[in-house]
């Protein structure tokens, strides 16, 4: 039988807490068929360590942008660093960009955070390049600015905590939707019912670790490797075999962040 392939669509490897045994976690995550994993970056400069680390795992891609808890007021010139970063060969995407009103209750701060959002969503039309939005406790807000500012750009709603009628609304616009660790928890909410009512084309896979370990590593530290309980979860709620799950996820994967992955 042929082996499963599964991909890591959304991680953070360059997290200190992977320091000490990174060579380790990379190697686990192959082994268990996780031969693909994407690296996001928060900050300029924490985007530019996920393009180095490209270079030195062959399982490493990266997408570089400025996370919503870490936006400040960027210059041309920031955008032009972002825009350099993604000459490497190995960056798919522009993220992780979006809006967080979770840990952001300041009205100027949020309004900082979706400037910052749409320049970003501009650059990766420029480029050509797919985005991967983070997006917490600013459902409205974010599917305005998709509404408005989405035009020729492809993506992906990453650890999706919204409706069923978002999920459709995106899946609509040709958005994809990402899961991760709360698919597993006991408490998973609606999750369930989105990704039985998710097309088959429409869902990627992620662990975003070292954060949302599924269960039962809920509350540690999270690793590539655990993407398959993931994947095993979907095959569940979906009915659908594992195979299914990790040829349709990755195939999903390949077509979205296509520079570079298609034929990996
Ligand atoms: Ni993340």
């Amino acid at each position: 039988m042929q082996k499963k392939i599964f991909v890591d669509s959304h991680c953070h490897l360059n997290d200190e807490k992977f320091a000490a045994d990174l060579d380790d976690v990379i190697a686990r995550a192959v082994d268990a068929g996780v031969t693909r994993i994407i690296n996001f970056g928060s900050t300029l400069d924490d985007s530019a360590r996920v393009v180095e680390m490209t270079a030195q795992y062959e399982a490493c891609y990266a997408g570089v942008g400025v996370h919503p808890e870490e936006v400040f007021d960027m210059t041309s010139a920031d955008l032009d660093r972002l825009a350099a970063m993604t000459k490497s060969p190995k960056v798919v995407a522009i993220g992780e960009i979006g809006l967080d009103y979770y840990w952001e209750k300041d009205a100027d701060r949020r309004r900082l955070q979706q400037k910052i959002f749409i320049e970003q969503l501009d650059l990766a039309r420029q480029l050509n390049l797919p985005v991967c939005i983070h997006e917490r406790e600013a459902h409205g807000d974010a599917m305005n600015i998709l509404r408005r500012e989405g035009r020729g750009l492809r993506g992906v709603m990453h650890c999706y905590s919204g409706s069923l009628e978002m999920a459709r609304e995106l899946w609509k616009l040709g958005w994809l939707i990402g899961v991760d660790g709360p698919l597993t928890f006991k408490n998973a909410a609606k999750l369930p019912e989105i990704v039985r009512a998710a097309p088959s084309d429409m869902i990627l896979i992620e662990t975003d670790a070292p954060y949302m370990a599924p269960t039962p590593y809920r509350g540690k530290r999270n690793e590539p490797s655990y993407v398959v309980m993931i994947a095993e979860k979907l095959s569940e709620f979906r009915a659908e075999p594992l195979e299914m799950i990790a040829s349709s996820t990755t195939a999903n994967a390949e077509r979205l962040y296509f520079k570079a992955m298609r034929n990996a």
